[in-house]
């Protein structure tokens, strides 16, 4: 089976109903709010002027946030869709990014240019099959001494909402509609992998980065799952058997 058609199909349908929820709030987005989450704003700190890859941009939403903060953005995603709605948001913004439509692994295939920062977030893993190659990719695009903020949904909530903990080599295939309040019903097959932490973390150290933060969090800032209740403004949490299940990690590892 051919898992980038069938993804890209996935999310290019997907992306249709995303521009127009309420959960992207592209006219809170237009109106100047930005999209980025505290974890990575206080991992990334002061980003203006730094060359940035975000790598599995969706839309450019984040894309562009960081462009507002005087980021020189490329973005990367597999979905045509995508790529078409982020470039009309930079111009309808005035905000200058690169939006290149590709297969992350085909991108670390020919780009030559190397970043100050690689950004990759919420729900980016999952699509990929081999966590080494993509580790390879985030070192071969990172300048001596320029970092990776990886903020992600925890593998543990995948255990808990039915998938295994650790990775294998054949596909999960689901046939699912969205996480977005306007989701219409309609299903496409996708196929995802598990990634557990230890598979990320050691992948990063094998392709010759420095781990220097990996964090846990007990909340998610994206209402996107299932039974999720907010404690806090932008905080939605899973409890387990009466304890808050971890729902993101984050890493920031550098180049030597
Ligand atoms: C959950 S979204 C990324 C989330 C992002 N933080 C956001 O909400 O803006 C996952 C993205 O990965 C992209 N994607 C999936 N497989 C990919 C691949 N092999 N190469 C590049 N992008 C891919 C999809 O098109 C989708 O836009």
């Amino acid at each position: 089976m051919d898992y980038l058609a069938l993804n890209k199909a996935a999310w290019d349908k997907r992306t249709e109903l995303h521009v127009d929820s309420d959960f992207y709030d592209v006219n809170g987005f237009l109106a100047g709010n930005s999209s980025l989450k505290s974890i990575e704003r206080e991992l990334m700190g002061d980003i203006n002027g730094k060359k940035l890859l975000h790598l599995q941009c969706h839309f450019g939403l984040d894309s562009l946030s960081w462009a507002r903060l005087g980021a020189e953005v490329t973005a990367v995603d597999l979905s045509s869709e995508a790529i078409k709605r982020a470039e009309e948001l930079a111009e309808k913004t005035g905000l200058k990014a690169e939006f290149i439509c590709s297969d992350v692994y085909a991108f670390g295939d020919t780009n030559q240019t190397t970043y100050d920062w690689v950004f990759v977030s919420y729900g980016a893993l999952c699509w990929l099959p081999d966590i080494t190659r993509w580790a390879q990719v985030i070192a071969n695009s990172l300048k001596p001494g320029g970092k990776l903020c990886l903020a992600e949904f925890h593998p543990v909530h995948d255990l808990v909402s039915g998938y295994g903990y650790f990775h294998r080599d054949e596909a999960d295939l689901d046939e699912e509609g969205t996480y977005t309040e306007n989701d219409d019903g309609e299903e496409s097959p996708m196929l995802t992998w598990g990634h557990p932490l230890s598979d990320v973390v050691n992948a990063l150290i094998h392709a010759g980065l420095n781990i220097e933060l990996l964090n846990e969090y007990d909340y998610s800032p994206y209402n996107c799952f299932e039974d999720l209740t907010e404690r806090a403004a932008g905080e939605f949490v899973y409890e387990h058997e009466h304890y808050n299940s971890p729902l993101v990690y984050a890493i920031v590892a550098s180049k030597k």
